[in-house]
């Protein structure tokens, strides 16, 4: 299929029901990193990954390799991680310590703050201005409660406008701490899927299937999760519109009113804790903090690939390129998506959404 895609959107995406060649189309891919991915904010890392001056941690903004760093001076830079002299990568490390970066290719050496200090055999290089040659910033960096976002373009949105109510989940989950801050201490648990990257958003938010997939842990757990997903649950999934979604258990917290029911333990096993909340916020208010939990927008929930697009993933995605357009998923009924904060139930809602609002 030969995709016109500027006057094609409408055709492949129709309520309720999306073309398959949006996961698997080069075309429409290249498309989503110019019009997407390469505009709008994305989650880079917590400043708490960088905590130390010198510290810095290797991320991407789709396939664009970049360098979250504190320089020696303790401010945070964001940098692309291309040499400029030929395009290599001037750090292959994935996190570490160190004031300068050496391009291992012809030994340019950057500051951590980007400004290109040496290059070999400088005679070559006579009269030229330094200064022009540094490694290039993301175009914005921006800090919300210490979860830092970058952009590669230079004008649009600030942070704040992007991420609209899905903020409301930052804040909820920041507020879990007594000092307001969070601190990244626990390293990740990293997920490589070979899919289209859209495929992981939609899983995230999908609260139709955990009931099924995950069944025997949470029996095994027995930890009341099936509940939240189950034909009862209160539980509901959530869009803010710009692409921001959530899961969003608090109902079914609320439900239940047991601070930290969410988290599998109880107050009387965390004192402590408990203390330090009723001092921070009063006691009505942590108590509602402890019922309701935390957890990410899933836009900002980012895998550190954020942006899949395998090509083997076209014998694997059905239908054919040719044939009929994607109806939600085997068996479900097909729901046109809600408008911006609509809300649908997490245990009940079907998959059929529109996917360019991403
Ligand atoms: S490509 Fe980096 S120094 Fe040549
Ligand atoms: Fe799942």
């Amino acid at each position: 299929m030969d995709v016109a895609l500027e006057s094609d959107w409408d055709r492949l995406i129709q309520p309720g029901m999306v073309h398959g060649s949006l996961y698997f189309e080069d075309a429409i891919f290249r498309e989503e990193l110019e019009k997407i991915w390469f505009r709008t904010w994305v989650y880079i890392g917590h400043e708490s990954e960088v905590s130390q001056n010198n510290d810095f941690v290797a991320k991407s903004i789709g396939p664009m390799p970049v360098l979250l760093v504190r320089d020696s001076k303790g401010e945070i830079q964001l940098l692309l991680n291309r040499c400029p002299h030929r395009g290599n990568a001037v750090c292959v490390q994935e996190r570490g310590n160190r004031p300068r970066f050496t391009c291992p290719y012809h030994s340019w050496t950057f500051a951590n703050d980007g400004r290109l200090i040496n290059y070999a055999f400088p005679e070559g290089y006579e009269g030229t201005d330094k200064s022009k040659l540094g490694l290039s910033k993301v175009s914005r960096m921006a800090n919300y409660r210490g979860f830092i976002f970058g952009s590669m373009a230079a004008e649009g949105p600030s942070l704040e406008e992007h991420l609209g109510g899905a903020r409301r989940v930052l804040d909820q989950l920041c507020d879990n701490s007594p000092t307001g801050e969070i601190e990244i201490t626990a390293g990740f648990l990293h997920h490589k899927t070979r899919a289209n990257w859209k495929f992981i958003y939609e899983n995230e938010c999908d609260g139709y299937h955990p009931a099924f997939v995950h069944s025997s842990i949470f029996q095994v757990a027995d930890s009341r999760i099936t509940d939240l997903y189950g034909a009862d649950a209160v539980a509901v999934t959530r869009s803010f519109g710009k692409g921001h979604t959530e899961v969003d258990p608090r109902p079914e917290f609320r439900a239940r009113d047991m601070p930290m029911s969410w988290f599998g333990t109880s107050a009387d096993r965390l004192p402590d804790y408990v203390r330090q909340m009723n001092e921070a916020y009063g006691e009505d208010r942590a108590r509602q903090i402890m019922i309701d939990g935390g957890d990410l927008p899933q836009s900002v929930h980012r895998r550190d690939s954020a942006v899949h697009h395998p090509a083997d993933l076209r014998s694997r995605v059905g239908p054919a390129r040719d044939g009929p357009a994607v109806q939600g998923r085997a068996g479900h009924q097909p729901q046109t998506a809600p408008a911006d904060h609509g809300i649908g139930r997490a245990g009940g809602l079907p998959a059929g959404r529109r996917h360019r609002d991403v």
